[in-house]
């Protein structure tokens, strides 16, 4: 009997030290929505700078480019904790599916990741002709997500 007690204890303990190490940061779940709100942001903003250069409404220079995907490359990698945290659907502009469906959420997440991570190398090569297409590519897998887990 103690012996059952203490092993369930155990385990409560376990959890909620997990629970603990991934939710430490975010009191509440206003304080991830706005982290991760803001991240979007100025990943949007960064992103869409490389837009304009590629329709060409900006000048191409390799140092400009390269700047802002190494930005949305890095800051790519932050606002997924923020996304996961429960009940943080409410009050925000993500889908409850995005909970509900958290492993299909980070692989769109992860897919993501990859192609702005090609796209930061493809800066660094410094190709313009290999940088579009692949600007094009990670915006789709931006938008992917966006399609099945953000509101409009
Ligand atoms: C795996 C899903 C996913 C991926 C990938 C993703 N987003 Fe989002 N994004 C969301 C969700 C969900 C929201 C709504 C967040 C909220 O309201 O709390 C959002 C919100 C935004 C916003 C609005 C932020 C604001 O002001 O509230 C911008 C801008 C944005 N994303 C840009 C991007 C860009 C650019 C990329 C790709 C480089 C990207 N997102 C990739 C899921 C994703």
């Amino acid at each position: 009997m103690r012996k059952r007690a203490f092993a369930v204890g155990l385990c409560l303990v376990m959890v909620g030290l997990v629970a603990g190490v991934v939710y430490a940061q975010f009191a509440k779940t206003e304080d991830a929505i706005k982290y991760r709100q803001s991240v979007m942001s100025v990943t949007g903003t960064h992103f869409s700078w490389m837009g304009a250069v590629v329709r060409g409404e900006q000048a191409f220079t390799q140092e400009a480019f390269l700047k802002n995907a190494d930005l949305v490359n890095a800051l790519i990698k932050l606002p997924w904790e923020a996304f996961l945290m429960p009940g943080s659907d409410k009050g925000s502009k993500m889908k409850p599916e995005a909970l509900a469906q958290r492993d299909k959420f980070m692989e769109l997440a992860k897919a993501n990741q990859a192609e702005v991570a090609k796209l930061a190398a493809a800066a660094k090569a410094g190709d313009f002709n290999a940088i579009r297409p692949q600007f094009g590519t990670a915006g789709a897998s931006c938008k992917a997500c966006h399609d099945l887990y953000r509101i409009k």
